[in-house]
């Protein structure tokens, strides 16, 4: 049987970031309210001149050189991102332009924060297919770009950031599983409402708008159950659960999730606090900083999960 192994990660954050006080100083609140409500204490913030495609391409060249390999030997890139440079071509393609390589399939996904989940399923049914033996998976997003900085509920919460992955066919266990989902009647629950025309936003504002209250009770209970999900389709228990590797949307709505499956902190990777929400690009910085300082370890089950506008939410269970 041909699994999709991880090979690598990768990560990046921009260079700007913007704390609690910043904030302070353009809208009215706290850092003791952000802080007890969301667990959030600063965010990355995109260069003017930069592009989503410039932080993908940052954390691709970081998991390939953990890797130990050259762009030439990948044969798909599959990216996930809400805040693409251009309606079209699609980042990925930029990306494989960047990463100086041609030929082989590159394109976007696009299911907000739950993109790198959507991503990571679909690069392992191309491997276990035997349509791809070395794929790219990018998690890359510049939502600070479609944040009205003048709106306090929304502005303390979102960040830009990107994190790669590179997944290898293999004999030897890898993912597991994958277990996507969407409910479209949640549509205006969590969403940028303008449309583009003649170059213009139109019908509707350019910015994100969210009913929090609703979002953090979905959150809390279908990134629950998508984890209970996969833990069920491969016959394993919690207790087999070595790290859980969450969307960092919310310190509260993490902890929420690790005390339904009575998981203990220091089985779960925050890194919420250094980033706030960076939809597709939070379960692959979380992941990046585990692997990196140590805590996650070869042979390790891990359990991602990730939840967000459509809505969209899934999980992905894997052997490390
Ligand atoms: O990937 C999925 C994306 N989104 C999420 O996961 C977000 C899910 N939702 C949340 O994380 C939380 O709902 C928030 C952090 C957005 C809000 O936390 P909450 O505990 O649900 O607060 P709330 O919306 O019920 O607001 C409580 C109070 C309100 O004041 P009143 O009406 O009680 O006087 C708000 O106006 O806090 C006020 N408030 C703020 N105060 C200071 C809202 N935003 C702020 C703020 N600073 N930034």
């Amino acid at each position: 049987m041909t699994y999709a192994r991880l090979l690598a990660t990768g990560s990046y954050l921009p260079e700007r970031s913007l704390s609690n006080a910043d904030l302070e100083k353009m809208v009215d609140t706290n850092d003791a309210w952000i802080t007890a409500r969301t667990g959030i204490k600063k965010r990355h913030i995109i260069a003017e001149g930069q592009g989503t495609v410039d932080l993908a391409e940052n954390a691709a060249r970081a998991a390939l050189e953990a890797a130990g390999m050259e762009a030439s030997e990948l044969d798909l890139i599959v990216l996930a991102t809400t805040t693409p440079d251009n309606p079209f071509p699609s980042t990925a393609c930029l990306l494989q332009q960047r990463l100086g390589v041609h030929g082989f399939p590159a394109f976007d996904i696009q299911a907000v924060c739950s993109g790198f989940i959507y991503a990571l399923s679909t690069a392992d049914s191309f491997i276990r297919a035997g349509n791809a033996k070395k794929v790219l998976v990018v998690g890359a997003e510049s939502l600070s770009r479609l944040v009205d900085w003048t709106d306090r509920g929304t502005c303390v919460l979102f960040g830009d950031g990107a994190g790669a992955v590179i997944l290898e066919a293999s004999e030897e266990p890898g993912i597991l599983s994958t277990h996507l989902h969407a409910d479209g009647r949640y549509y205006d629950h969590l969403a940028v409402n303008g449309q583009l025309s003649g170059g213009e936003v139109k019908d509707g504002a350019g910015y994100i708008s969210m009913r929090g209250n609703e979002v953090f009770k979905f959150a809390v209970n279908n990134m629950s159950q998508a984890v209970l999900e996969a833990l069920a389709k491969n016959d394993l228990n919690k207790e087999d659960i070595d790290w859980l590797v969450p969307h960092q949307a919310n310190q509260r709505i993490i902890n929420a999730v690790g005390k339904k499956l009575k998981l203990s902190a220091d089985q779960v990777i925050m890194t919420v606090a250094e980033h706030g929400n960076t939809s597709a690009a939070s379960v692959p910085l979380a992941l990046d900083t585990g692997i990196r300082d140590g805590r996650i370890q070869r042979g390790q089950t891990l359990v991602l999960e990730a939840m967000g506008g459509g809505f969209t939410w899934g999980s992905a269970i894997l052997v490390y």
